[in-house]
């Protein structure tokens, strides 16, 4: 039996907290429509109290966007949460996601605010985001640096007063894998109501770890996930959605979960939003990156051409990658498949002439990184024959 975990994109709230990152109303709602087709979750569309315009592009997202729940973000402060359910309200499932500073440093620094207030503040904010809908999420920020009797206190409380999603950040990226585990293990075991609300886990990649801190929170029990699309997000930024789905779509039967993402829309997704957002994909950036699916070396060359599963782990035609797997004819490329490469281009080289073409095209990629079909072309014309000659 596997468990649904659920997708929770938040590449329109906290992605665009990436510096330097803006998206227009129009932008968000392109986004949005297109992780309508991705099929997640839940779409965290913004921070309405943040201006006007964020409110609009909220309010046009809960209008034209169907099938996933539409979110909004608030402080746990009943301005924040009034104008957020202004955004969410004609949505076909409105969510409110309502959020307070939880560990020492940020309350006393912060928010100046002792334990016994913001207990107080969470329990009368999230009756208040109650009272508005059934679908309240309550984020006690900065958990992982947070005390664990007050933060199992402070869920405990947002449950009673009527959250059905709690999310636990690790705002600052702080967590280690199999803290983030225990972490939660341990709100499933001490917290008496946890019971009654979904459990979710937001990482950020300071140190690298937001996708190994999430898969380890699943492993924990946690079901959903907040992410977003090429990880963007605040500082080093959030958890990258296309990662983790591609974790569960190729390891979720050993850790018995499943997505509801339709996978071969990824990759459309993510040039989408490094389009609006202006953020360029890292060419080594797993699943979606140029080079995700590119094979350099003539040991990997030859295995792929042989059988493609003994160098790649999923098909690209799973993620929706243009041009599949690839052969990138190089210095560390071997004969094998340049012959291979010759023959796609038509030119069926054997023997002395291919013998002689590969002497050729290895004394250029030695000066060339990459060789591209027109030299190949060249190559080909000088020391071969084109096929049907
Ligand atoms: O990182 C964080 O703590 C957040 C919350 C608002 C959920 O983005
Ligand atoms: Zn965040």
């Amino acid at each position: 039996m596997s468990d649904k975990v659920k997708i929770f994109d938040t590449t329109l709230r906290d992605g665009e907290q990436s510096a330097g990152v803006a998206f227009t109303p129009e932008d968000k709602l392109e986004i949005a429509r297109q992780l309508e087709r991705l099929g997640v979750d839940v779409i965290e569309a913004g921070f309405p109290c943040t201006s006007k315009g964020d409110l609009h592009a909220v309010q046009l997202i809960s209008r034209e966007v169907r099938g996933a729940s539409i979110c909004a973000l608030a402080r746990a402060v009943a301005r924040d949460i009034d104008i957020a359910w202004e955004g969410v309200r004609e949505a076909e499932a409105p969510r409110l996601h309502v959020f307070i500073n939880a560990s020492d440093i940020q309350m006393a620094h912060q928010l100046r605010k002792g334990r016994r207030e913001v207990l107080e503040q969470t329990e009368a904010m999230v009756r208040h985001a109650a009272g508005y809908t059934s679908d309240v999420e309550f984020s006690p920020m900065d958990a992982t640096r947070s005390d664990p009797e007050f933060l199992h206190a402070i869920i405990e409380r947002a449950i009673a007063a009527g959250a059905t999603t709690i999310n636990v950040p690790d705002s600052v990226g702080y967590a280690l894998p199999e803290e983030s585990a225990a972490m939660f293990a341990g709100i499933r075991e001490r917290v008496p109501n946890i019971d009654q609300a979904v459990l979710s886990a937001h990482c950020h990649d300071d140190l690298g770890l937001a996708v190994a801190n999430s898969l380890a929170a699943i492993s924990a029990g946690v079901r959903q996930v907040e992410v977003a699309i090429n990880g963007i997000g605040e500082r080093a930024g959030n958890t990258s959605l296309e990662e983790v789905v591609m974790a569960i779509a190729t390891r979720g039967q050993d850790m018995g979960v499943h997505t509801g993402v339709r996978t071969p829309e990824l990759y459309r997704t993510a040039k989408l939003v490094e389009r609006l957002s202006g953020m360029d994909i890292q060419p080594n950036k797993a699943i979606v990156g140029r080079n995700a699916f590119r094979h350099g070396s003539g040991i990997h060359q030859d295995g792929i051409l042989k059988l493609r599963q003994t160098w790649e782990i999923m098909d690209p035609a799973d993620i929706g990658v243009p041009g599949g797997t690839q052969l990138v004819m190089g210095k560390l490329s071997g004969r094998h498949a340049f012959r291979e490469h010759l023959r796609g281009l038509g030119h069926a080289l054997e023997g002395d002439k291919l013998d002689r073409a590969f002497t050729a095209f290895k004394a250029l990629a030695d000066r060339k990184v990459a060789v591209d079909d027109r030299d190949l072309e060249a190559i080909a014309a000088e020391h071969g024959q084109t096929a049907g000659h």
